[in-house]
């Protein structure tokens, strides 16, 4: 198996996209530190993980919180020794209009969807072995503007722009640092009214919404030794909903 023996960090992995992409590193064989804000659902997604084979650890953290975030990469280097996959997928998306739009929802979205790449990659950096990875979730927001998430586009983009500057750094360290972006996505994040569901699918050339498992497959082609020589990308995967 690919990620054998390997230790991977998976932030807002107890949900949608993140618990996706949680199961498939488990499924190719690493172990796994399942990371959210909400430790209830974390544990069932460990549960799983535990089933599948691997071994699995919950540690609640709120990305956003410097605090939060030493403790999580302090008690997975306790636990497995080791730390060689970081996933930086938590994030949020709140709807609101540019009129409307606060600046505690902007610091908000910042803090979360930036800000919380930014502490977890510092603290990948100074463990990661060579040959280690950051993976980062980004979107199609990053390309392609959403009305109502001018914040969440902004923070989308500044990840696509920060992991070039990064991939640069820790190249030395054969370290590689990507993203996923992905289009439109099934999670109970993104759950919206059916008829608005079918505009969306209307627009995406291969007529359906993607599952957390079309974004889980390249997640763990970025986290094994098959993407050696990639770095500082973003891949889209989308459906080609943004090629026209
Ligand atoms: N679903 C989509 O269509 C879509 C599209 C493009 C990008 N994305 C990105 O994918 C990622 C996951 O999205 P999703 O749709 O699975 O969301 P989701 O809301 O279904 O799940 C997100 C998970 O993150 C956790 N979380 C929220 N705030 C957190 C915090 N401060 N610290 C730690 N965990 C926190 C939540 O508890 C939840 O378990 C996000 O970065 C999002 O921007 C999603």
């Amino acid at each position: 198996m690919p990620l054998q023996n390997k230790t991977a960090i998976v932030t807002g992995a107890a949900k949608g996209i993140g618990k996706g992409i949680a199961i498939a590193l488990a499924k190719e064989g690493a172990n796994v530190v399942v990371s959210d804000i909400d430790q209830k659902e974390a544990e069932k997604v460990a549960e799983e993980i535990r089933k599948i084979g691997p071994k699995a650890l919950v540690i609640q953290c709120d990305v956003s919180k410097k605090e939060e975030v030493e403790n999580l990469f302090r008690k997975t280097v306790e636990e497995f020794g080791k730390l060689d996959i970081l996933v930086n997928n938590a994030g949020i998306y709140p709807f609101v209009s540019f009129a409307d739009m606060k600046e505690e929802d902007w610091d908000k979205v910042m803090n979360i969807n930036l800000k919380s790449v930014f502490l977890c990659s510092k603290k990948a950096a100074e463990v990661l072995p060579e040959g280690g990875r950051i993976v980062n979730i980004s979107s199609v927001a990053a390309f392609v503007g959403f009305e109502s998430l001018v914040h969440y586009c902004a923070t989308k983009g500044a990840v696509n722009a920060m992991i070039r500057a990064l991939a640069l750094e820790l190249a030395p360290k054969k370290i590689t640092v990507n993203a996923v972006a992905p289009g439109a996505i099934e999670t109970p994040g993104a759950k919206g009214p059916e008829e608005q569901m079918k505009q969306t699918i209307a627009m995406i050339p291969l007529a359906r919404e993607g599952q957390p498992e079309d974004i889980a497959n390249v997640v763990v082609f970025l986290a094994s030794e098959k993407s050696d020589y990639i770095t500082g990308q973003t891949i889209i995967v989308d459906g080609g909903w943004t090629l026209r």
